[in-house]
């Protein structure tokens, strides 16, 4: 755990610094190379000094800009505790697990934005709510295309009424591969998902239910069109918090569709919950190397159908480019606010935190009835 060459005299104070944990990787690359065009002070933390000097470079900081090296939650939130920086960007992936021990490093008065969109580290993130206040710090989850493309469209729809008796939305991500590695975060991301099996809200209940239940046929706004189906998300929670609908429902077009593999869910959710099975399962997958290929549509769409009691029915959309483009969009929009100081104590989703326009602010489009 090492730091190399400071910027200036000041830099050891943290003084204004943004931190992106994770800068090597695809949201890290992103939302360095926005903040740094922004002409915020960005410092890449990871567990190769040569991988993010190489790749702070090309995100346009200095050849000899300063780097943190540490390699695990811990030690990363020990360098926060030690160095103070503003705001502290999390995309190492892991969130259930990462995000509290790096969040309460940056408490008191720092800031925390990651893209966490799972049930478990979503909740364990707003769980450090009442600990935020009295810290004066904002700590925001789910910034990304996961959690914000939905939430902010059910905020729109409720803006003004009445509670609604039901809600549904769905993330439909458009997302180009990189080629290369499919990268152990993205792969613990995706067999969690496997595990987790499905949520929904019933009687303002959260309880458990099928991966890959209600499956929908969508047809987008432009006329493209995509199917998902049931998953336990952080949109799911953000969308019961936003709304307080009693009856709400989540899915995505990550979950597959076709009937034989909907079915085989459940089991391989239960298998690859064996811990030797998930950690073999999130290495295999990890080390998958992927072809390049282009987003299979020209935009991502987050949607919510809004009812209520009297039969009244409100549906709208978010439109946004490549999901991850969109990601790294809203993590660096987000970020820049929170280390210019706008933002409110607390431990929140995105639109909780700064509104439902952040989406429109990232480069997203509503498109509302
Ligand atoms: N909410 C959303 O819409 C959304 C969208 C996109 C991604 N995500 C999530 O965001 C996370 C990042 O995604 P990604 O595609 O950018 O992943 P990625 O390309 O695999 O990048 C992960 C980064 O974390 C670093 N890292 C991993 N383990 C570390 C450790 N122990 N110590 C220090 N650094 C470590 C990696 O560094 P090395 O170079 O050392 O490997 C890399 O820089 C994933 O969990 C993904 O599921 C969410």
């Amino acid at each position: 755990m090492t730091e190399t060459s400071k910027t200036d005299a000041t830099a050891d104070k943290g003084n204004g610094e943004v931190w992106i944990v994770g800068a090597t990787g695809r949201v890290g690359r992103g939302v360095t190379a926005r903040l740094a065009a922004r002409g915020l002070t960005v410092v890449p933390v990871g567990r190769s000094r040569e991988r993010m000097l190489a790749a702070g470079t090309d995100a346009g900081l200095a050849g000899n800009a300063k780097v943190i090296v540490a390699d695990s939650a811990e030690q990363i939130a020990h360098e926060i505790a030690q160095k103070r920086p503003r705001v502290v960007v999390n995309t190492m992936g892991a969130f259930a697990a990462t995000a509290p021990v790096i969040a309460r490093a940056c408490m008191p008065g720092g800031h925390y934005v990651d893209q966490a969109n799972d049930v478990a580290a979503v909740q364990g993130l707003l769980a450090l709510h009442d600990e935020a206040v009295e810290a004066g710090s904002t700590l925001v989850t789910g910034a990304g295309f996961g959690v914000l493309a939905t939430e902010a469209v059910v905020a729109k729809l409720c803006e003004g009424r009445p509670t609604p008796h039901r809600v549904r939305v769905d993330a439909v991500a458009s997302v180009a591969i990189e080629a290369g590695v499919l990268g152990a975060a993205l792969a613990a991301s995706i067999v969690d998902a496997l595990t987790a099996g499905g949520r929904r809200y019933e009687n303002g209940q959260l309880i458990a239910s099928r991966l890959g239940a209600d499956p929908q046929q969508l047809i987008f706004p432009d006329g493209e069109s995509a199917k998902s189906a049931g998953a336990s998300s952080g949109e799911l929670l953000a969308a019961y918090a936003v709304s307080r609908a009693p009856f709400v429902t989540a899915t995505s077009a990550l979950v597959p569709t076709a009937p034989l593999i909907r079915a085989l869910l459940p089991p391989l959710g239960r298998l690859l919950s064996v811990p030797a099975l998930r950690r073999l399962a999130v290495d295999r997958l990890g080390r998958t190397t992927v072809k390049a290929t282009p987003r299979p549509r020209k935009h991502s769409w987050g949607h919510a159908v809004v009812e209520w009691a009297d039969g009244t029915r409100h549906e709208g959309w978010l439109r946004a480019g490549d999901g991850m483009d969109f990601t790294a969009d809203v993590t660096a929009t987000l970020t820049e606010l929170l280390a210019r100081g706008v933002g409110k104590p607390g431990a929140w989703t995105p639109a909780a935190a700064l509104g439902a326009d952040l989406a429109t602010t990232a480069g997203g489009t509503f498109v509302l009835d």
